[in-house]
């Protein structure tokens, strides 16, 4: 049997238990003042209850022909209508069925077993190897740490990738944005990262991806050694969007976890953009506005909710570095999303068609990429070193056009000159092999020994330094 069928058959076995489990508890527990109520209207994904009381953001379990039950959630309520969006497929549901609302929260399994594992967004393993043994339950929406009690960003984080190690240079506890269009590297960048970054736990967030690429991203982009430090929560396109919604929030927790346990986690999650889809689809169809370009305002509200998560613990406690990638179809960086995403984010990187055109791997568009924690963790000889190699990066794009029809005159400008003469190292100092990973103190030295001797021909323009 395949890996894939077999996760497929682990997958039907683990909801058929499910089921049966479900079956055997006629009454599931119900909320203190929670009351039960009927099914009265189903459209869509939105299912709507009269005579339920139950709390926004809580479960309830509706009965279907056969003795099923599927889990919903209150997402909103307008007189005694309570309406409520399922986490699963909605197969056999019936008019005037049972709505019971239930005691617990959302809530999400972890410990020791998870390391290695694929699961989806309701924990159930996707990769075929068994039950997962997990010893502790952790809230699915987190416990918000007080912003003041958070360590601040002092210590750089070796991410492997020696372009951003060397000029994007990323803190323990940031939370960065990945920028790209589709197909310009960003899952085979945090593969890299995911094999290279030194940390302790990696936790992934597969989100409204197909379900070929979630495969892909599995045995080849991350492999076996990638894998052995990591947990791939995966929630594909075809999934509910509550699904997806809860696909991150529990990748979410799950490196919450870990970091209260003092570790230091790598979360990447791909991608935002489809997060903020799910919750789009979800508040447009509870009736929210579409305010913002098509987007109602509650995904503007769940953005930060998610991503403030990430970041530091308090007093030393671990660490949770972030990465999301946005999605920026046609290069629109002005997206809403993107926009949003910009403005919570503690810096961005961006990966640009145009160099990935160009065959030149991972395609980090230096001159727009932003770390903004760089200030604390760099010296200024490095800084210097920094800003001079986006200088000469500037001063050749403002030439490209000449440059690449050999049109340019030499002379004309000592920047564009010296950009010119570096060109073939700059170009082979940000190339990097999927296979091959570079640390700072290596990416530093690479950087330092790029700028700080001239080509022949050229007199260099060395930074003062100490
Ligand atoms: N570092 C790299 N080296 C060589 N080719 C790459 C690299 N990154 C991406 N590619 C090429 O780009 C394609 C799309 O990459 P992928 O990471 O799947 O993009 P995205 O996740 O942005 O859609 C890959 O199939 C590969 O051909
Ligand atoms: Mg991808």
């Amino acid at each position: 049997m395949s890996s894939v069928a077999a996760a497929h058959w682990q997958e039907a076995r683990n909801l058929r238990l499910a089921a049966r489990l479900h079956a055997a508890d006629p009454h599931p527990p119900s909320l203190g003042l929670a009351r039960e109520g009927v099914l009265r209207r189903a459209v869509g994904l939105t299912l709507e209850a009269s005579g339920c009381s139950a709390p926004l953001g809580s479960r309830c379990r509706v009965e279907t022909a056969g003795g099923r039950w599927v889990d919903t959630e209150v997402v909103g309520f307008a007189g005694d209508r309570t309406y409520l969006m399922p986490t699963a497929d909605l197969e056999g549901l019936l008019p005037n069925a049972r709505v019971v609302p239930l005691r617990r929260r959302g809530e999400v399994a972890v410990g020791e077993g998870l390391l290695g594992r694929v699961i989806d967004s309701d924990g159930v393993p996707l990769d075929g190897r068994g039950p997962i043994r997990a010893e502790h339950w952790v809230g699915l929406a987190g416990t918000a740490i007080n912003p003041l009690m958070r360590e601040p960003i002092t210590q750089s984080l070796d991410v492997g990738v020696r372009a951003i190690n060397a000029l994007l240079p990323i803190g323990r506890g940031q939370r960065i944005g990945l920028f790209a269009g589709s197909g310009v590297g960003k899952s085979t960048l945090l593969g890299m990262m995911t094999r290279f970054t030194a940390a302790d736990v990696i936790v992934v967030g597969l989100i409204g991806e197909r379900g070929r690429e979630v495969r892909d991203f599995v045995e080849s982009t991350l492999g076996e050694e990638g894998l052995r430090r990591a947990v791939v929560v995966a929630t594909p396109a075809d999934r509910p969007p509550l699904a997806r919604l809860h696909g991150a929030l529990r990748a979410t927790a799950i490196a919450e976890y870990y970091r209260d346990q003092g570790l230091h986690v790598l979360l990447l999650m791909d991608s935002l953009t489809r997060f903020a889809h799910a919750q789009r689809e979800i508040g447009l169809s509870v009736g929210e506005p579409p305010t913002t370009r098509g987007y109602p305002p509650s995904v503007f509200a769940k953005l930060p909710q998610l991503v403030e998560r990430a970041g530091n613990g308090a007093d030393g406690r671990g660490s949770i570095t972030a990465f999301y990638t946005v999605l920026t179809e046609g290069d629109d960086q002005q997206e809403p999303i993107a926009d949003a995403a910009r403005a919570i984010l503690d810096g961005h990187i961006v990966l640009t068609r145009r160099i990935a055109d160009a065959g030149q791997y991972p395609a980090i568009d230096v001159e727009v990429s932003v770390s903004r924690v760089m200030q604390d963790i760099t010296d200024p000889a490095w800084r210097e070193r920094i800003r001079k190699l986006k200088r000469l990066m500037a001063a050749h794009s403002a030439q490209r056009d000449l440059i690449a029809i050999g049109a340019y005159q030499r002379g004309s400008d000592p920047a564009v000159d010296e950009a010119v003469a570096r060109w073939p190292a700059i170009q082979a100092f940000l190339g990097q092999d999927v296979a091959e990973a570079a640390d700072v103190e290596a990416s530093r030295a690479a950087l330092a020994a790029l700028l700080d001797d001239g080509p022949a021909g050229v007199a260099p323009n060395r930074p003062q330094e100490a």
